[in-house]
């Protein structure tokens, strides 16, 4: 027998009706960015994976352990994006975007590739929806940000979340905090690979999960209580728009981000019903990260949205932010000239723009009303030999079960009518 494949572990097919939620979650979050002026951008799937090494940051897990690199035919060292903000950024640095208007604002949607270990909620393959505002260092961009993602998941119809929000500081005040962190760090009781972990990235430490170093680090010194006065300024600024906004929010002290690039602003979208993979989306401003890869000394900010853990959101929630009917009508011919006629009418429809599909090959009659059933249409348009020769259809609503006569010539209109299409055009249309 021949070996059959299954998709590569830690990814998964996206199928019906499952694509129609991945679908939707695109489209709500996106169609808010648009309407906040931010434009679309597309970069490659694989970038040089030094772009990944300096712009992620080389003490990160994703850089550490999660790339997927490989050596290209050419002897390149190429790695596919494990995030979208690097790339990005090594766009708007290649096409001298900030030479223009500022800020830049721009959207991306894409898979992303991290080897982490499978469960439910983190994915090697995953989709983000991921937003940039960049070169200028206006608070009230980070707030925007924040308001668009909220609007976005409130769209879907999702609530059951909170927003979490924190400041890093800039290079001023986060130096002599991470001092005295590490040696607070240094006072504690850990294992080898935490004491490895603080040296690399102090900070990182708060975020350890396991109840004996959280009770260890409970009293660490926090970020927040240690801003320089212009971060402080900064980060009462996002809050005071927040506020006006409506946006609800709450002040973690302890909120770690996974990538280094984060300079003051950050936050966190956390599900409630998600068990342990519950952001749901972050992000934050980076300040030091255009130059790092080689562009300008210019600040921005930026979220990615986790599309994968939205629509497990969605389904905890019971939300089908979704058509969940394929079609408006559905066209069941009883011979194989009925199917010709009703292919024809079906053609008609769809000019009009309606939904609409018919039952192909010859199942029956009983084959084919169950195809009009699973199809979720409103209307069954029934056709035989004889209809066609008396010039008629049967058109029969699957919801109350009545059904009517009605002219052939006449029955894209009256469909049109009942289903609230728009009016025929002048041209073009059938
Ligand atoms: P991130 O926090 O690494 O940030 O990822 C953003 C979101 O992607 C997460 O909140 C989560 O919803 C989703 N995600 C990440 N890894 C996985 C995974 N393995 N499986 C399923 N979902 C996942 C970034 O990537 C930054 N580039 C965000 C950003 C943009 N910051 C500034 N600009």
């Amino acid at each position: 027998m021949t070996a059959r494949f299954q998709a590569p572990k830690g990814t998964y097919d996206l199928l019906p009706p499952r694509s129609a939620l991945f679908l939707a979650v695109v489209q709500a979050l996106t169609t808010r960015l648009a309407r906040a002026g931010y434009e679309h951008v597309q970069t490659p799937i694989f970038e040089d994976t030094a772009l990944f090494e300096r712009g992620v940051g080389e003490s990160t897990d994703v850089v550490q352990k999660e790339m997927y690199t490989f050596t290209d035919r050419g002897g390149r060292s190429l790695t596919l994006r494990p995030e979208g903000t690097a790339g990005v950024m090594r766009a708007v640095i290649e096409h001298h975007l900030l030479d223009g208007a500022l800020p830049v604002k721009l959207w991306y949607t894409g898979p992303n590739f991290r080897y982490e270990q499978p469960q439910s909620g983190r994915y090697r393959q995953h989709t983000q929806v991921g937003a940039e505002a960049v070169g200028l260092d206006d608070p009230l961009l980070d707030a925007e940000l924040i308001a668009v993602a909220d609007a976005g998941f409130r769209d879907l119809g999702l609530s059951d979340y909170v927003v979490k929000l924190a400041s890093l500081g800039c290079g001023q005040c986060r130096p002599p905090y991470r001092e005295a962190l590490t040696s607070f760090l240094a006072g504690l009781d850990l294992d080898a690979a935490t004491r490895e972990r603080a040296r690399l990235n102090p900070l990182r430490v708060l975020d350890d999960k396991r109840p004996e170093v959280k009770a260890q680090v409970a009293e660490a010194p926090v970020m927040l209580d240690a801003l320089c006065e212009s971060c402080a300024e900064h980060f009462a600024v996002v809050r005071r728009a927040l506020d006006s906004f409506g946006v609800h929010y709450e002040i973690d002290r302890f909120l770690v981000r996974g990538l280094d690039y984060y300079t003051r602003t950050t936050f966190e979208f956390v599900h409630n019903r998600l068990g342990a993979q519950a952001s749901i989306g972050g992000g934050g401003r980076y300040d030091g990260l255009i130059a790092e890869l080689g562009g300008p000394s210019a600040s921005g900010v930026g979220f990615g949205l986790g599309v994968d853990r939205i629509m497990l959101a969605c389904e905890a929630e019971g939300l089908t932010p979704y058509q969940d009917s394929r079609v408006d009508v559905f066209g069941v011919g009883l011979s194989a000239a009925a199917r010709e006629r009703l292919a024809e009418i079906v053609d008609h429809l769809r000019r009009r723009e309606m939904r609409a599909d018919l039952s192909y090959g010859d199942r029956g009659l009983k084959g084919a009303m169950r195809g009009a059933d699973r199809s979720g249409a409103q209307y069954a348009l029934v056709l035989g030999d004889r209809d066609i020769e008396a010039g008629v259809a049967q058109v029969k609503d699957l919801q109350d079960g009545t059904q009517e006569q009605v002219r052939i010539d006449e029955v894209v209109e009256y469909l049109a009518n009942r289903l609230g299409a728009p009016p025929r055009r002048i041209s073009g249309g059938a």
